[in-house]
């Protein structure tokens, strides 16, 4: 079975996470080229998505592919019981590529497993979103000139959010330090403190925003998400946990930049969004980039 699929950041080298940066910078340079026409991308998201759907799609179209899907695992058969094998299955034989995000963990290895064509992992439960960290890394490189040797801050819900597990991983290339800042409830799994500990990376642990990002260059807010909670009284308890403003960002170095995965709930105040340090829109605008570089990888 030719497979060359992305399903965890783990699938990829330190070369090839660096390959994915260049050709994405190729592909901001000059983002229309049709080296995919008459080539089939299919997204089958059966979560909710609005940036990583979009910019999927609007990738395959700028490289000439055409795309087939759903937004809404409602509108597909397996409302009406049709195992993930059987979607699979049958969407491998209409496109070259899968994208696919799923509610459940493990589910984006398992439909690369039974696709005969590539699959890339839009989100997987609280897993890992791999696309999601290489545009994460497109925009640190972009804005800190390297990816070697940088403070990097964690904040948020760092035990259900995918994106910062992917980063922790892909960082563990390029010798970073993690500060970790989350409530108890929301802490960082020991599953990845240890791969830190493995990898010598260094990392601190803090349940207080405020001051505690001052030798940051990189703070990575995150989203306290809800629907990854069984207890809602829990996600009550902790949903507005951090508010990063202005003000907050006063003792920050210049060179500070804030990344966020998006959407945004209330843990960054709108008054940053005119603030130079805000990252954020941009960080999004990036995907686009790095997915039409991901996609040129694995149908390559
Ligand atoms: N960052 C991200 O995955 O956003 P969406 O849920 O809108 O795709």
């Amino acid at each position: 079975m030719i497979n060359k699929s992305l399903v965890s950041i783990t699938d990829y080298s330190k070369e090839d996470i660096l390959s994915i940066l260049t050709s994405a910078a190729d592909f901001e340079a000059n983002p229309n080229r049709k080296t995919l026409d008459g080539r089939v991308v299919a997204t089958l998201f059966f979560e909710p998505s609005t940036r990583t759907r979009l910019s999927f799609e609007t990738a395959a179209v700028r490289l000439g592919a055409k795309t087939i899907g759903f937004s809404d695992a409602a509108t597909s058969s397996s409302s009406k019981g049709e195992t993930l094998h059987d979607t699979i299955q049958m969407v491998s034989s209409y496109a070259d590529v899968i994208v696919m995000r799923h509610h459940m963990e493990g589910a984006a290895r398992y439909a690369s497993e039974v696709s005969p064509v590539p699959v890339i992992n839009a989100g997987d439960g609280a897993n890992q979103h791999p696309s999601q960290t290489l545009l994460d890394l497109y925009s640190i490189l972009k804005t800190q000139g390297t990816l070697e040797n940088l403070n990097i801050c964690l904040v948020g819900d760092l035990k259900y959010g995918r994106t910062v597990h992917s980063l922790i991983q892909a960082m563990s290339h390029f010798n970073p330090t993690f500060k970790f800042i989350a409530p108890e409830e929301l802490k960082m799994p020991d599953e990845y403190k240890t791969f830190c500990r493995k990898h010598n990376i260094s990392y601190t642990e803090s349940t207080e925003l405020t001051d505690n990002f001052n030798d940051a260059d990189i703070l990575y807010m995150t989203r306290v998400q809800r629907e990854r909670f069984s207890d809602l009284m829990e996600y009550e308890r902790v949903k507005n946990v951090y508010t990063l403003n202005n003000a907050m960002l006063e003792n920050s170095k210049p060179n500070l930049k804030i990344l966020h995965p998006l959407p945004r709930v209330t843990e960054i105040d709108p008054d940053v969004d005119a603030n130079e340090k805000a990252y954020y829109f941009k960080q999004a605008k990036n995907g686009l980039y790095v997915r039409q570089a991901i996609i040129s990888k694995v149908l390559a």
